[in-house]
């Protein structure tokens, strides 16, 4: 990955969350927090848009288990978890049922045989990859994704104003010169494109702070292709 998102800097900032908190509240703070209301913004989100009880799901940057808590009380799928963070592996491991397998995987690449999946989320992944990165993971959700599969995923871009602060305070603390993790804007346009390319096509565009659970939005926008 490009040198100023390496691996070891998330898990140094993991390690250093688990040194400073409670285990249950670093699990959260190291993917963003709100660990069950978010979760059950994203659960909610998938199951309004088509995941539904025995499809297979890849949950791809699924982190602690944020998501896979949420779905596992709601609905009953064949459920594989990825990440590159292995203490957020093991504890998404610990939170759900025995069913739910969790992956370590370092490639921006799935390593499952084509048409495996009914459905694929990637909530807050594609903010953190470079756009090439994206790109090919994209383009290897489409492979092993079945006709008719959906992928789903959030992500930031600068139209919406909730989203442009997130842009202010990774500017500030890159005049700050701190190391920000990296915060990459994706506009719907590009998403078009890669879509179109890929062979996906854009079922629909959700807005960051459109309600998804009652009055809570996830946050960030989100984006369903379908293969
Ligand atoms: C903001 S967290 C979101 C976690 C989870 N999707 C959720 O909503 O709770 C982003 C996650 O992406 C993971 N990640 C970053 N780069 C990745 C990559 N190339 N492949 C898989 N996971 C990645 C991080 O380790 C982290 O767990």
């Amino acid at each position: 990955m490009a040198e100023f998102h390496f691996i070891e800097d998330y898990e140094k900032h993991v390690a250093q969350l688990m040194r400073d908190h409670p285990i249950d509240e670093a699990m959260s703070l190291a993917v963003g927090g709100a660990y069950d209301i978010i979760g059950r913004i994203e659960a909610e989100v998938l199951i309004k848009n088509g995941l539904s009880d025995g499809m297979r799901l890849a949950d791809i940057g699924c982190g602690s288990g944020r998501t896979a808590v949420a779905l596992a009380r709601r609905l009953r799928i064949d459920y594989d978890g990825y990440d590159i963070i292995q203490a957020l592996l093991d504890y998404a491991e610990s939170k759900t049922p025995h069913s739910y397998k969790f992956h370590m995987n370092r490639a921006v690449k799935l390593p499952a045989p084509n048409a495996a999946f009914d459905y694929i989320c990637a909530f807050s992944l594609f903010t953190h990859l470079l756009h090439e990165e994206t790109f090919i993971y994209m383009r290897d959700c489409h492979r092993v994704l079945k006709t008719g599969g959906k992928l789903l995923f959030s992500f930031l871009e600068f139209r919406m104003p909730s989203l442009w602060n997130v842009f202010e305070a990774t500017v500030k603390q890159y005049e700050a010169s701190t190391r920000p993790h990296l915060n990459m804007f994706l506009e719907r346009g590009a998403i078009e494109v890669f879509s179109a390319r890929i062979g996906f096509r854009v079922e629909k565009f959700i807005d960051a702070d459109a309600p998804v659970l009652d009055e809570h939005a996830l946050g960030q926008s989100i984006c369903v292709m379908v293969k």
